[in-house]
């Protein structure tokens, strides 16, 4: 399946409304995918699914937090499709500030063995160095014993080095820049937003305590 590019020039979405909470007025430097473009792939994804899995009962794997809006929404195009699935859900991070850790913590409810002889599409927000599903991948191959394992990710870095893992359904190929918004954080905040950014040096270096609540 072919990617989508999203080119590292400004694109013409980038003055379409701008929605945010006031409170990151400043906090980007680009728009850089808007919410309804990610709805359409997510819709052409579930379509290149449902042909591969026509027949077959999927766990669909989502890899918390980050990505639970695409989650969402890749979810529903399948339900469209009449594609059957069980869902599972881990939570992960690699990722402290806007560097990676190295090191990928595994945390969450999931019984390895509630995936044994199925096959199961892992749903991810972003692959940037690929350490993460490195580091996943052989666990739950050899914890679970899946049927299969694939992954879908919403978003790809275009990086000099090749990520160390690749996925066979990506949703966007972008630049190489740190993104926050639907869903995608900087140290927990910006998962609000709906649409997906480039942070800006200010919404790196903001104090996220001097937000109320
Ligand atoms: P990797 O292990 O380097 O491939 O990084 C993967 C994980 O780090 C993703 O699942 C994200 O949670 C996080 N991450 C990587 N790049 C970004 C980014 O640009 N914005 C937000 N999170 C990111
Ligand atoms: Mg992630």
């Amino acid at each position: 399946m072919k990617h989508i590019i999203i080119p590292d020039a400004p694109r013409e979405i980038e003055s379409a409304d701008r929605i945010y909470p006031p409170e990151y007025e400043g906090h980007f430097s680009r728009l850089l995918i808007k919410r309804e473009e990610i709805i359409e792939r997510a819709t052409d994804l579930a379509k290149a699914i449902h042909n591969d899995y026509k027949g077959k009962r999927p766990v669909l794997l989502c890899v918390l937090k980050g990505a639970a809006s695409f989650y969402l929404h890749l979810l529903e195009a399948l339900q469209d499709l009449r594609q059957g699935f069980y869902t599972e859900f881990l939570r992960l991070s690699s990722y402290e500030g806007a560097q990676t850790s190295g090191t990928v913590k595994a945390r969450g409810g999931l019984h390895y063995q509630d995936l044994t002889g199925k096959d199961v599409l892992i749903v991810e927000d972003i692959i940037d160095t690929g350490t993460t599903l490195s580091h996943l991948l052989p666990v739950l191959k050899r914890e679970a014993n899946p049927k299969s394992v694939e992954v879908c990710t919403l978003l790809t870095k275009r990086l000099q080095t090749p990520a160390k893992c690749e996925a066979k359904y990506v949703g966007f190929s972008i630049p190489n820049q740190f993104v926050i918004g639907y869903g995608l954080d900087y140290n927990e905040l910006y998962r609000d937003l709906k649409d997906i950014w480039v942070i800006s040096q200010k919404g790196i270096d903001f104090d996220p305590h001097k937000l109320h609540g």
